[in-house]
């Protein structure tokens, strides 16, 4: 029997799983772990399962022990492991992609809908109890038929929201340094092109890369002055692919027409200058948030966890 250590909260059935073969010492409190408590805690695991708020480095492998054999991260996104640090101690690290693709995309769908068609800020007319009358030029959004999106990243949840756009009606141009399987594109008519010209043609700009050095503030000054003023832009992947500073320079100038953001640069802090603008949706990182989506997330991170342990293969590695 191994040791395995849940960092924060994860669904039950996640859990369950790994108390079937394992003892499992699980963080339980509402809040976050911190840095202290969590090095404390996963000192002689043989397997950790990590959420996206924990920082996977040199300091966190060692505190753990060189017995550790795998950090499953209960994400998509890696950002906060250090793959190279893993990889140099023989640690496997894991991922969970798949599972929250359509949550995801549905995610960035949204928010595409509530900025285009200004819903927030009808809503905070209502909430806010504004006088407000029915009226034929009252909160006029932008239409998605017959628009562009361009979907910058082309991976699993970028095609997932291209068939999102498709459907409601919109033309689709996609940059990405890597090409999809051919059979992820059928039936989208979507153009691979620079992202200097998705970003001149786009109607509707949505981030789906994954963070990396290269994609750190890949929209900055230079690209919001590339977009259409009546452009908008769309992040539900991770907030420093986005200039924060930048982005509310170019809203406040006029110079793209609003934002939608599920993910900020300085999370959980947001940058000062978008919470006063009603042409920004602002959401908590709530991209995967669904009871399914979450429940599948801890589920696939414990498979990966227990193939290690069980010296199997793990299924979505991201250590080679
Ligand atoms: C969420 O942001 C994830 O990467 O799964």
């Amino acid at each position: 029997m191994a040791r395995v250590v849940v960092t924060n909260r994860i669904p039950a059935e996640g859990l369950a799983a790994l108390r079937a073969e394992h003892e499992v010492i699980a963080w339980e409190h509402e809040e976050c772990i911190s840095r202290a408590e969590c090095l404390e805690l996963v000192k002689g695991a043989d397997g950790i399962l990590t959420l996206l708020t924990e920082k996977v480095d040199a300091e966190f492998l060692d505190a753990a022990g060189p017995q550790l054999k795998v950090v499953a991260n209960v994400a998509v996104g890696y950002n906060n492991v250090d793959v190279p640090a893993c990889e140099a101690r023989g640690v496997v690290a894991t991922n969970t992609p798949r599972v929250l693709t359509e949550t995801t995309a549905d995610t960035a769908f949204g928010l595409m809908l509530m900025v285009t068609r200004r819903f927030g800020e009808g809503e905070r007319v209502i909430r806010s109890q504004t006088p407000w009358q029915w009226g034929m030029f009252y909160l006029l959004g932008m239409g998605l038929q017959g628009k562009t999106v361009g979907i910058v990243g082309m991976g699993q949840i970028g095609v997932a929201m291209a068939r999102r756009a498709k459907a409601f009606g919109m033309s689709v141009v996609y940059a990405d340094d890597y090409d999809p399987p051919a059979a992820a594109l059928e039936g989208l008519d979507a153009r691979k092109v620079t992202l200097d010209e998705l970003l001149r043609v786009s109607d509707v700009v949505s981030l789906h890369c994954p963070y990396l050095p290269s994609t750190h503030h890949l929209l900055s000054t230079e690209q919001f002055a590339l977009m259409k003023r009546t452009a908008f832009v769309v992040n539900s992947a991770r907030g420093p692919i986005i200039d924060e500073a930048a982005l509310v320079a170019a809203l406040e100038a006029g110079e793209i027409a609003g934002a939608g953001l599920d993910v900020f640069e300085n999370e959980p802090a947001v940058h000062p200058g978008l919470l006063s603008m009603e042409n920004v949706v602002l959401l908590p990182h709530l991209g995967s948030a669904t009871v399914e989506t979450r429940t599948a997330m801890a589920e696939l991170a414990a498979a990966n966890c227990l193939n290690v342990l069980r010296g199997e293969a793990p299924i979505t590695p991201v250590t080679h």
